[in-house]
């Protein structure tokens, strides 16, 4: 079978996931905004650039939902994005608004579709669209953990000067200020990173990691980051594609898990071709149980403004 992925908001994020796939040939593309002919003319630049990949992907853009019919996985990207100074949190009202559009036409035309969700107040997005689209909540689960703990391992290596490929890590709890690196669960070649540098060195990196989506805000002064979100969410259209069981953390909706109920967070969770199959509950200690419980409380206040 070959697999068809909508992508909805053809801006950065959007157009750069769309020719990852493409570049794979990891079945057809949907490139979807509302905005005039941007994603008709990102997703023909993107098919031109097929052959010489020889890639049999199909990428075709549109501005009409009844186009993204029957698709087998969705990304929401579409939103504005933050601007140097700007919380995740500040993106709220204009982007729920956005999102439930989407979540409603694909609900419409893609029942039985994996919904991948980017857009922030990403936690609280990935809530709305569970709720819109009323959708079993192994089917919603939204990008963070995976980018934030790519963030991590990216600085650690270049601190260790290792190649971040035998770095790992995992950031849990929302992908917001709240977000929890996890210096107990990192390793270096196997080599647990507390025996590899001091806790100062450690603390400052994970500072670091907590603002580092605003970092590259900052550094492009328009427009947030998107080479590695883009990076991010190919990982996970790939695990589902490919059943692959990957472990990573992504945000689920809890039930339960780590004490909590009816709420989205990032948590480690297998990934496969039926979307957030299994959460991994880990014993975290009192500090990070304490962590873990602010990052939800913040998560949950948003939730609250929307009224779902
Ligand atoms: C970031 C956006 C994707 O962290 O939230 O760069």
């Amino acid at each position: 079978m070959k697999y068809k992925t909508t992508i909805i908001g053809a801006g950065n994020v959007g157009a750069s996931i769309a020719q990852l796939i493409a570049f794979h040939g990891m079945g057809d593309v949907i490139l979807l905004d509302i905005e005039g002919n941007m994603a008709k003319g990102k997703a023909l630049d993107i098919a031109e650039a097929c052959p010489i990949w020889n890639s049999a992907s199909q990428v075709s853009g549109t501005s009409d939902f009844s186009d993204i019919k029957n698709s087998n996985i969705v990304i929401i990207t579409a939103g504005i994005a933050r601007k140097p100074g700007m919380s995740r949190d500040d993106l709220l009202n204009v982007n729920a608004d956005i999102v439930r559009n989407a979540a409603v036409n694909i609900a419409k035309y893609c029942p039985d579709s994996i919904v991948i969700v980017v857009t922030n107040p990403m936690d609280v997005m990935t809530q709305l669209v569970f709720s819109v689209t009323g959708f079993t909540s192994n089917k919603v689960l939204g990008m963070g953990g995976i980018l934030d703990s790519s963030r991590f391992k990216t600085f650690i290596a270049m601190e260790l000067k290792v190649s971040p490929s035998i770095v790992n890590t995992m950031v849990l709890g929302g992908h917001g200020d709240q977000m929890l690196p996890l210096p107990r669960f990192t390793t270096v070649g196997g080599i647990p990173l507390t025996e590899l540098m001091s806790a100062d060195k450690i603390n400052e990196l994970i500072k670091r990691t907590a603002s580092g989506g605003a970092e590259i805000v900052k550094l492009l002064e328009k427009g947030s980051a998107f080479y590695a979100p883009a990076a991010s969410v190919f990982q996970m259209i790939k695990a589902i594609i490919f059943d692959e069981k990957l472990l990573i953390p992504a945000a689920c909706y809890l039930n339960g898990e780590y004490g909590f109920k009816g709420v989205y967070s990032g948590v480690p969770v297998i990934i496969g071709a039926s979307g957030a199959e299994r959460i991994i509950e880990i014993d975290l200690n009192e500090n990070e149980k304490k962590d873990f419980a602010n990052s939800v409380t913040s998560v949950r206040e948003s939730v609250s403004k929307l009224n779902l």
